[in-house]
């Protein structure tokens, strides 16, 4: 972690309280130039930071950070977020982090959380657009007890859990899209990067990234007429720590309906958050194109599609465009 961030958590923890910069440099074991360098730049990037001479800074209370604090308080779940949330102000990808992580045996249920990112990772080569405190840029290490070709239902699961979320936002109508997006008015709200390493024919982790747009109130013009926020759907900043809480229940929840029951009873969740049961879509996969109407997802989370010819296909990963 930076001296940046630790500063920053530091102020956090201090629970609106004043903190000297003498007594954050001994903490931090910095001098008293470099606090303040640190926290003239923490001001310039816009952290609420407040300053009261003889006394010191304090970070304000209502600010919507997603500090490891603000998300313990009254988290409803059972691991998730319950042993390490590691926290960043900026980082290349919470993705890339949480695989480190994983790949040295972090617990199921480690959480990566981001207030930035400078190399926001989507599916493919595509990037993920993560300005600072706008978004929930969020990765949730996984162990499933599953094969490998099961691995799309977890994605299913998460886009289940977020669109759970989303349904509290009032004014805000969103659908699942096979594989890993959250819909609004046919534009991009969430999307989720699932990432896996595995060991024989076992899952040895699982990455799940969600990337939300929550207060985002611009995009860059080559996606702008793909991208939406729930800024930009309802008119109302949401605050981002009760939505990553929420999600982070109803992912722990779904999670444990799936390692109880088995993946039926999110299919049918799923089936219900969806708009393209039926639909004629094109999905794009390597190399094939595969064009017919939605019949179904399979118990692995696979897409199953029914073309003009009455031939089935079933596809685990691509890009769907409704026709
Ligand atoms: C997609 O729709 O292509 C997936 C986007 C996933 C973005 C999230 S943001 C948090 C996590 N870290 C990353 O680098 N990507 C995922």
């Amino acid at each position: 972690m930076t001296t940046r961030d630790e500063l920053l958590i530091h102020l956090e923890e201090a629970a609106g309280n004043w903190v000297s910069s003498k007594s954050l440099g001994d903490i931090l074991g910095v001098s008293r130039s470099t606090v303040l360098g640190h926290i003239s730049r923490l001001k310039k990037d816009s952290y609420p930071i407040e300053y009261i001479p003889h006394k010191g800074y304090a970070l304000r209370e209502t600010s919507d950070l997603l500090v490891p604090r603000r998300i313990r308080e009254g988290l409803e779940t059972k691991a998730f977020g319950k042993k390490e949330i590691l926290y960043f102000t900026e980082i290349d990808s919470t993705n890339l982090k949480a695989k480190g992580l994983a790949a040295s045996g972090a617990p199921e249920g480690t959480i990566v959380i981001s207030e930035r990112q400078t190399k926001g990772r989507g599916r493919k080569t595509r990037g993920w657009f993560s300005p600072p405190r706008d978004g929930i840029y969020l990765s949730l290490i996984l162990r499933p007890n599953i094969a490998p070709r099961s691995a799309p239902s977890m994605t299913l699961l998460t886009a289940v859990a977020i669109a759970e979320t989303l349904l509290a936002v009032p004014g805000l109508e969103i659908a699942i899209k096979w594989p890993n997006d959250i819909l609004a008015r046919g534009r991009k709200l969430a999307g989720i990067l699932t990432e896996m390493s595995t060991i024989g024919e076992r899952i040895d982790y699982a990455v799940v990234g969600l990337g939300l747009n929550v207060n985002t109130s611009r995009f860059p013009d080559e996606i702008e007429d793909r991208a939406t926020s729930i800024l930009i759907e309802t008119g109302q900043r949401v605050r981002r720590v009760t939505l990553a809480k929420e999600y982070l229940k109803w992912h722990e929840e779904y999670y444990d309906v799936f390692q109880r029951i088995g993946f039926e009873p999110i299919r049918k969740r799923w089936k219900e958050l969806t708009n393209m049961m039926g639909q004629q879509v094109t999905v794009e996969t390597i190399g094939r194109e595969y064009t017919g109407k939605v019949q179904d997802i399979d118990d692995g989370g696979a897409l199953i599609l029914r073309d003009e010819t009455g031939g089935y296909h079933r596809v685990i990963f691509g890009d769907v465009t409704l026709r």
